[in-house]
């Protein structure tokens, strides 16, 4: 039986960190669905479709790995996609309280659900989505955190600020 797992997250947008998390999941199981989460409540700088397409470039060597967006409940989608496992990484000790009472939610509403947590790779456990927006919105190199298709991304953005006159 070939196992699925959803590795799930905003991805606004994905670093190094994600990357290294889905390239290890990809190793552990059959198939990796990266589920790119709209996550209205987050107010993604990223939108949906942006996040979608970067981490499709991002991971296309990874055979076993598709990109899909969700909306709603993790464990709903799971679900429609024939999934009983999530995958999500821990960069740090301060990652685990909240990602056990994630687990334990999902857990809770679907008992077959199970969440594999990945220790991400040691060198980035300080790294995160939105110190990368915040370096890059002052202009700084995060050019060691993110996939070139990112650098990409935050100059569109940059450069329509700068038409628009809001930079
Ligand atoms: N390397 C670098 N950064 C990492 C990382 C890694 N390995 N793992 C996590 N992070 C960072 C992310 O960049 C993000 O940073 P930010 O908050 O600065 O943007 C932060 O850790 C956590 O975000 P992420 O991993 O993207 O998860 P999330 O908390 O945004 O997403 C969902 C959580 C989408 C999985 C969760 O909200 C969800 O399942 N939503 C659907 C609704 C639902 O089912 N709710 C019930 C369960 S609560």
């Amino acid at each position: 039986m070939r196992v699925t797992a959803v590795y799930p997250g905003t991805f606004d947008p994905m670093t190094v960190g994600h990357i290294d998390v889905a390239r290890r999941a990809s190793r552990m199981f059959d198939d990796v669905i990266v589920a790119v989460a709209a996550s209205t409540s987050k107010s993604p700088f990223f939108s949906l479709e942006e996040r979608v397409d970067m981490a499709t470039t991002i991971l296309e060597e990874l055979e076993n790995v598709t990109v899909q967006s969700f909306g709603g409940l993790l464990v709903d989608y799971a679900a429609e996609v024939g999934s009983k496992v999530i995958v999500r990484g821990l960069r740090a000790i301060s990652d685990f309280e909240y990602e056990v009472q994630i687990a334990g939610v999902n857990r809770h509403l679907d008992p077959e659900i199970e969440t594999v947590f990945i220790a991400a790779s040691q060198e980035y456990t300080f790294l995160s989505s939105s110190i990368v927006r915040e370096i890059a919105r002052m202009h700084g190199d995060v050019s060691e955190f993110v996939h070139p298709v990112v650098i990409e991304s935050f100059s569109r953005r940059h450069h329509r600020a700068l038409h628009e006159g809001n930079a």
